[in-house]
């Protein structure tokens, strides 16, 4: 691949799809023997959520691009509305996740439900939204976008460091968080049988 920030979209978006998988088969498998862990690894994921794609991903494809996409494939210009939108509200959506997560986690069972299938609804949307990327709006980008386009979008997309992505130097600060994420997404649960 010719373009260092398409490289970068690519891993970031592959990351982010094992970890949404590996987060299906957490809700689907259900708390099991070890509610604690199973809390404590999902609050980790959505926290990663927030932390990373929401602010560094989505933010750099909204400003630097989506607008550079539309300009020379207008007929995408819709598709890119919709896709911005989903930007737009992710971050509310994971904050919705967290706050929906926490309430079963307090208050128990009768709040399961609601978490499970906002959860649900959230996976579908966000794999489907980084399926039209790759499929739509990156090959576009691959065809159309100038030289001069590209080194903009290389020297933003340089700087994040997805530390999931297993590619950059380790950074301390987010040890703590990736270890419990890592175990996770590098050795999934199995599904239990006796699910909720
Ligand atoms: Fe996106
Ligand atoms: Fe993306």
């Amino acid at each position: 691949m010719k373009h260092s920030s398409l490289q970068t979209i690519h891993d970031e978006h592959a990351s982010l799809a094992a970890m949404l998988r590996s987060m299906r088969a957490l809700v689907d498998g259900g708390p099991g023997d070890c509610p604690q862990q199973y809390f404590d690894v999902l609050r980790a994921m959505l926290f990663y959520i927030d932390e990373f794609p929401e602010r560094l991903h989505h933010t750099k494809e909204t400003r630097l691009l989506f607008p550079n996409v539309a300009r020379v494939a207008p007929e995408l210009q819709e598709l890119i509305a919709r896709l911005d939108r989903d930007h737009h509200n992710g971050e509310k959506a994971v904050r919705e996740l967290q706050h929906l997560l926490l309430a079963w986690e307090l208050l128990g069972e009768s709040r399961m439900p609601a978490f499970v299938a906002a959860c649900q609804r959230y996976l579908d949307f966000y794999l489907e939204h980084m399926q039209l990327e790759e499929t739509v709006i990156l090959p576009a980008a691959e065809r159309l976008l100038a030289e001069e386009d590209w080194r903009v979008l290389d020297a933003a997309f340089k700087e994040n460091a997805d530390p999931l992505s297993g590619k950059y130097p380790a950074n301390p600060a987010y040890d703590r968080l990736f270890t419990r994420i890592l175990l996770k997404v590098r050795n999934p649960p199995q599904q239990h049988d006796d699910a909720p």
